[in-house]
């Protein structure tokens, strides 16, 4: 069966889906994105991707095409329409494509947002990797300062990932002024005595969908929150490190530059967090 993708307006084959060249997304990464979870043929938290969707746009005066509820029947039609059990759907809305290159923003009026749609499958509940964990290193946290918008500036973050496989480690936890901002698709997290320690909210870091969720979950099981800034040299000193996103839910860390976090394995709240959020999403998928 041909993967069958959603292309501003249409449900086309994947080789027969087309957009401009001049679309701003392709010419200036002028585009907003989301990553959706997908278990049993169910949308993992749907609202809180179309509202942090809604909330980049509108912080780059974007006007959505689509109403958040016909959002919600193109990710239906597209599970059916490609059979998806178990992996993601990527959105993208673009600033659409006007007659030429310009860097003065179009008039929506007269060019409106571009949207695609696609699925794809991956293993997300039973997974290898978050049987061993991940390692990662540290590089300079080198993107813009309005992190908090999805946007699909994403050169840095792939330029960094490369960078750590170089190294052998699978990921990069970006450093700025001495603290950890976050992973290069990923919020990071640390636990020292039972504590669960991630930067707090602002411009400099995304606003997880699943960071929302791990945290509520964590708080409901009586565990210890503190949403601070830490460095790489606390980071090594933990008992636990992990990382959430929402194709990798919640992924140990058992590595940072080098140095061993805990005994080396993955860390019994990192452990206890997956399976909450695994059964608690599973149970909530719409
Ligand atoms: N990335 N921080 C960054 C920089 C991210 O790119 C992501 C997600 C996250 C985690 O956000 P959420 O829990 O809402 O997925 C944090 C997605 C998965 C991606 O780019 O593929």
């Amino acid at each position: 069966m041909s993967q069958i993708v959603y292309v501003n307006g249409d449900y086309v084959a994947a080789a027969d889906a087309k957009v401009s060249v001049f679309d701003r997304g392709f010419l200036m990464a002028d585009a907003v994105y989301e990553v959706t979870s997908v278990i049993g043929g169910k949308i993992v938290d749907f609202d809180g991707h179309a509202t942090r969707l809604q909330r980049s746009m509108r912080e780059l005066d974007m006007v959505p095409p689509v109403t958040m509820d016909e959002l919600l029947a193109i990710h239906r039609e597209l599970i059916t329409r490609n059979n998806l059990d178990e992996g993601g759907i990527y959105l993208q809305i673009t600033r659409g494509a006007p007659t030429e290159r310009d860097f003065a923003w179009p008039d929506p009026e007269e060019v409106p947002c571009g949207i695609v749609l696609f699925t794809f499958s991956k293993p997300l509940v039973d997974s290898k990797v978050m049987d061993e964990g991940i390692k990662v290193v540290s590089l300079p946290d080198e993107r813009w300062g309005r992190r908090d918008i999805k946007t699909t500036q994403l050169l840095y973050p792939s330029y960094a990932k490369m960078q750590a496989k170089k190294q052998g480690a699978q990921d990069a936890w970006l450093v700025e002024d001495g603290f950890v901002t976050e992973g290069t698709a990923n919020n990071a997290y640390i636990v020292k005595d039972g504590t669960i320690i991630t930067r707090q909210l602002s411009n400099d870091i995304l606003h997880g969908i699943t960071r929302a969720a791990i945290l509520r979950f964590a708080k409901e099981a009586q565990m210890k929150i503190e949403e601070r800034p830490f460095t790489i040299a606390e980071a090594q000193e933990a008992d636990e490190a992990f990382v959430t996103s929402a194709t990798g839910f919640c992924q140990p860390v058992i590595e940072i530059d080098g140095a061993q976090i805990g005994s080396g394995v993955p860390g019994n709240i990192s452990k206890r967090l997956r399976e909450i959020y695994t059964a608690e999403m599973t149970a909530a998928a719409i």
